[in-house]
């Protein structure tokens, strides 16, 4: 992959936008709206069956043409289509990155040091949806003769957070006579509660880790075993009760799982880009195969936009340059995401893994320090629960917080009115966030002259909304590719590498120094008097 040579700041490019931000970083939306009543239309993109509106943000038509033209100067296309074409940019690994051939269509070709991959890739599909259907229909039996209908999925991190998401997300694709539950965490009350009141000879578990060897997953993988023997009293039932999902055959064997109950997936899948993987086996048996399929086209179509649109029409390239704008710029640390559809409720903690352990890096791809702000904070809520916590400090707080808001025009629910009310509250919060309330406003309404510093709302508070028809797996495939791509590419602006992970390594070696201490199988290590002292307090 080529790489941007020139320091970030000291690009042409880059220097523009910061004469053209000093420019403009006071211009309000409400002046921006009233210049160009097209405005709405102009700075929205309707594509892919998706409304993508981003006129409320801080930006005029030059401001969009500088940030195009700073990522093409950081030589975003070649990199797009290196990660595309499945050369090795994810260098600290040595890795390539091709979560895209994942969704790739049977008979396309990617090759990865010299091997057609996609073959591979519908290989495990196929081998998933025999099993997936084999389950659904009840003819994969447990140990004592009985239909499965708990499936409960053990992973972590990438392999825990995608497939709970689009379980949650897909939910009411999903046969409600079988249940689906995640276990996560390493504390013991995650897998305690998620094996409650289940029939063991009813349960199958998911193992899902790519390297097979991460604590949290073996630890809980083992409780589950142990659990299985106590209820079934015989190892024989391990083969019927458990299958994984993993890089890593030769642990899985040792672990006791039949190697033919073991879905492959490959190094160049990171683990947070890995949910449309063999990762998704349980997504797969909850929502059936062809939905599932229909969740990879969806993804694909974002890829090939992705791959092909222009940069200043280019759906993730648009949401990307806007963060960088905002992080880069303004100074705003976090981007708030707001799905107005309750079952996206895990949407934004699925997000904070995808781009947070992607862009949390402060040094470029060749290990210099960067001297400019990296991935910002990801947080959100559904609407309108949000509304009636925090929204507060996103209306009347001193941060700067870019929005995305997410809503659907048909609900998956039809109740009543409450899906226009839902969509009336999606957009008041937009327009309230971009327009304000003015101090002139109040007075005309006639409050009283103490409470117009509270009542006041300053507006021009930046906010993308992204509407779609109804949630399907399909939309759905297409939003996460959107934030994958986008992550990507402010990963090419700030010349950082998205695809590794090192920040997470120093506390999992603390933790197993820490572990014989705690226990009393290991040696005193020397700690800081702090760390020494809570050791102390907790083996007391
Ligand atoms: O600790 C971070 C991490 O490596 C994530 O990147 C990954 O998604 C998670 O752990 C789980 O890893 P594995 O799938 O190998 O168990």
């Amino acid at each position: 992959m080529e790489q941007p040579k020139t320091l970030l700041t000291s690009l042409d490019s880059w220097q523009i936008l910061q004469t053209h931000y000093n420019a403009i970083k006071d211009r309000h939306l409400r002046d921006l709206f009233r210049e160009d009543p097209q405005r709405g239309e102009r700075f929205s993109l309707q594509t892919l069956e998706l409304y993508f509106d981003y006129s409320k943000h801080r930006i005029t038509e030059e401001t969009l043409r500088l940030l195009v033209r700073l990522a093409e100067d950081r030589g975003l296309a070649q990199c797009r289509d290196a990660m595309f074409a499945g050369e090795k940019i994810n260098n600290t690994e040595r890795r390539a990155v091709l979560h895209t051939a994942l969704r790739a269509p049977a008979g396309s070709s990617i090759l990865v040091d010299g091997h057609d991959v996609v073959p591979d890739v519908h290989a495990v599909l196929d081998q998933m949806q025999a099993f997936a259907i084999r389950l659904r229909e009840g003819k994969w039996l447990g140990h004592t003769g009985k239909r499965i209908r708990n499936v409960i999925n053990i992973g972590i991190g990438g392999s825990d957070l995608g497939p709970v998401m689009a379980f949650e997300a897909l939910k009411s694709y999903t046969p409600r006579d079988m249940s689906f539950r995640y276990v996560s965490n390493i504390d013991g009350t995650d897998i305690a509660e998620a094996t409650q009141g289940l029939d063991a000879a009813e349960t199958l578990f998911i193992v899902s880790s790519k390297t097979f060897t991460t604590l949290e997953t073996m630890t809980n993988a083992h409780s589950a075993r142990s659990w299985i023997l106590e209820q079934l009293g015989d190892e024989q039932a391990v083969a019927k009760h458990f299958v994984a999902v993993s890089t890593n055959l030769k642990e899985v064997a040792q672990f006791g799982i039949d190697t033919a109950n073991v879905f492959a997936f490959w190094d160049w899948v990171g683990g947070r880009y890995s949910m449309d993987s063999a990762i998704g086996l349980s997504t797969m048996i909850a929502i059936g195969p062809d939905r599932f399929r229909e969740m990879l086209a969806g993804f694909h179509q974002m890829d090939e936009h992705f791959r092909t649109a222009p940069l200043d029409q280019n759906l993730p390239v648009i949401m990307a340059m806007l963060n960088v704008w905002y992080a880069n710029f303004f100074g705003a640390n976090t981007v708030a995401v707001l799905p107005y559809e309750q079952y996206l409720h895990r949407f934004p903690a699925y997000l904070q893994q995808l781009t947070m352990e992607s862009n949390g890096k402060r040094v470029t791809r060749d290990g210099a320090v960067v001297d400019y702000a990296t991935g910002p904070i990801y947080w959100g809520e559904p609407g309108t629960n949000g509304q009636h916590s925090f929204y507060q400090l996103i209306h009347q707080g001193t941060h700067l917080i870019p929005c995305d808001f997410i809503a659907f025009r048909r609900p998956l629910n039809a109740i009543g009115k409450h899906h226009d009310l839902l969509i009336a509250n999606i957009l008041a919060q937009g327009e309230a966030l971009a327009f304000g309330k003015t101090t002139d406003e109040l007075r005309q309404e006639g409050v009283e002259q103490s409470l117009i510093p509270h009542k006041t709302f300053e507006g021009n508070r930046p906010s993308t909304t992204i509407f779609a028809d109804r949630l399907t797996p399909e939309v759905l495939g297409k939003l996460i590719a959107l934030y994958e791509h986008s992550v990507f590419t402010q990963g090419v602006i700030w010349d950082i590498n998205p695809f590794d992970q090192w920040g997470v390594e120093l506390g999992k070696v603390l933790a197993n120094r820490i572990i014989g201490e705690l226990d009393g199988s290991g040696k005193a290590v020397e700690h800081d008097s702090s760390t020494a002292a809570l050791i102390r307090y907790y083996r007391d």
